[in-house]
């Protein structure tokens, strides 16, 4: 079987920094943080990246490019290079024990899932952990499109006028004032209208149908080459003014000062939900693009890089927004729509601000679209290598026609309810009926809370137990030091690598777990 692979090592980089680097950075990062007190929840985020981040990146970049396969195959053949049964069993515990926090919240459904799991665990073992990642990041696909779509809307107001620009003469720190809050009212209406954000919706979708249609070569690995490196520039032009915007110094604060009373357990659950998102973990996805990775390519060096660049992408987005939040007075803690309050103000008070809107929307949609092809990539591998006809492999287009059509049906219920349940209330009352406690105020919020803080570190828990436990540090080190390119690694690195997959990754994330579930107060 033939596959595709990266054309160098720097391809591989920026594809993955490409999927992790998105809207996760520059539109959730500053939200969540502004949620969650900003300094601490920074601080707790960065741990988060290196030590329970990190670890598990290499892993799945490891398991992918050992096997080779598509993320359920690749799964199953790594279990079965060792005798898993042990940690199958572990597996179906973990299961049961969601089972039982489901109930506490009354989501009988996912009770319902989670019983389902047990069994699928026992019997297929991680096979059918990679069956849950796909699900979950079609599902993933299915919100991060509208938001997408948010981008697509902002693109076309800056380009046509539609964003407020500056007065001449006005005073500048109430006029910015002024237009935050008007943009967060047009914000709020934009999505209180789903036909119109139907429109972006579909754009967004389309646009990464084509990226992925065009296979990972001359696809995501050349966009992500050239854009990368302008979203940074970009980044770092609007960054100028955000900060010497009169009274941004407090947003600057905010952002870097961690406080004491800002450590509570909830902030380091959402700052590892945050971390996994960010980095694309938890969804097999760098198991994916790992499995296009050559022999001879330095895995540990590639998850670096990723990782260095995504919590600076993370970090300049923070910088981007908060100084400007704070100097128009914005709430940090206003949610999903803060930085469409906070950037129109800023390109306002800018010269030629609507052109510089025009190229930063552009590229955070740019971001965006490799983000959201490397989600469908995944759904199209597993649809290309699962459902064949004899020996035949499935054929690209069916995949990722097939993976389009159910993110967009999926996408249309989040369309419709993002702001909050008033276009759907069937909707509402069944989700409550099913998820119970997980409702969240619209399908949306609901959506994006389980599929970060619960699944995303639940699959990837999973994976540092395959890794660290089944395949073991040691009988993985032979892969993770294979390089073509003669470099050495000193032996410490193994050894901490060991450690934290073995131990404090999966430790954390459990710790995590048992305290949002209310089994454990810490
Ligand atoms: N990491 C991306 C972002 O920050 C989003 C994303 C792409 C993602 N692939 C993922 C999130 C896989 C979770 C899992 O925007």
């Amino acid at each position: 079987m033939s596959r595709e692979n990266w054309t160098s090592s720097i391809g591989f980089i920026l594809a993955s920094a490409g999927s992790a680097i998105g809207l996760g950075n520059i539109w959730k990062f500053p939200y969540v943080a502004g949620q969650n007190g900003g300094g601490s929840f920074v601080l707790v985020y960065v741990l988060c990246v290196l030590l329970i981040g990190l670890p598990v990146m290499c892993s799945e970049m490891l398991i992918g490019r050992h096997t080779r396969r598509n993320v359920i195959n690749a799964m199953g053949k790594v279990e079965h290079i060792a005798n898993g049964s042990p940690v199958r069993f572990a597996l179906s515990v973990l299961a049961a024990g969601m089972a039982v926090a489901f109930t506490l919240m009354e989501a009988w459904l996912m009770v319902g899932v989670a019983l389902f799991a047990v069994w699928a665990f026992a019997r297929r073992g991680f096979a059918a952990i990679g069956w849950v990642c796909t699900a979950v990041a079609l599902a993933i696909l299915s919100y991060y499109a509208v938001v997408g779509g948010w981008i697509v809307e902002y693109i076309w107001r800056a380009v046509t006028g539609g964003l407020a620009a500056h007065v001449p003469g006005a005073e500048l720190s109430a006029e910015a004032s002024q237009i935050a809050v008007e943009s967060g009212k047009s914000f709020g209406a934009y999505i209180g209208d789903p036909w119109r954000v139907l429109i972006g919706f579909v754009v967004f979708m389309a646009l990464t149908g084509a990226v992925i249609l065009g296979g990972i070569r001359s696809g995501i690995e050349r966009v992500s080459k050239i854009l990368m490196p302008a979203l940074f520039v970009l980044l770092l032009i609007v960054i100028v003014r955000s900060v010497t915007m009169p009274g941004a110094w407090e947003g600057v604060v905010f952002l870097l000062k961690p406080t004491s009373a800002g450590f509570t357990p909830k902030v380091v659950l959402m700052a590892l939900g945050q971390a996994f998102f960010s980095l694309s973990l938890g969804m097999a996805i760098t198991v994916t693009y790992g499995s296009y990775l050559h022999k001879d390519q330095n895995i540990l060096r590639a998850a670096g890089w990723v990782g260095v660049l995504d919590t600076l992408a993370a970090l300049l987005g923070g910088l981007a927004i908060f100084p400007a939040v704070f100097a128009v007075g914005l709430k940090p803690s206003s949610g999903p729509g803060l930085i469409f309050g906070a950037l129109p103000a800023t390109f306002a008070e800018m010269w030629g601000g609507a052109i510089w809107a025009t190229c930063f929307f552009v590229m955070l949609l740019i971001a965006a679209v490799t983000s959201s092809a490397s989600l469908l990539e995944c759904g199209a591998t597993v649809f290309i290598e699962r459902f064949r006809r004899g020996h035949k492999r499935g054929s690209r287009r069916t995949a990722v026609l097939t993976g389009f059509v159910i993110c967009t049906i999926m996408g249309l219920l989040t369309v419709f309810s993002t702001a909050d349940w008033s276009h759907l209330p069937w909707l509402e009352r069944g989700v409550r009926a099913c998820m119970g406690s997980l409702t969240q105020g619209s399908w949306f919020d609901t959506l994006d809370n389980f599929a970060s803080y619960w699944c995303l570190p639940f699959t990837a828990l999973a994976i540092t137990l395959l890794v660290g436990w089944v395949w073991t540090p040691r009988r993985a080190a032979p892969e993770l030091l294979a390089t073509g390119e003669g470099d050495t690694f000193p032996r410490w690195i193994l050894l901490a690598w060991g450690l934290l997959v073995r131990w404090v990754a999966p430790i954390a994330i459990i710790l995590v777990f048992l305290n949002s579930t209310g089994f454990l107060s810490l």
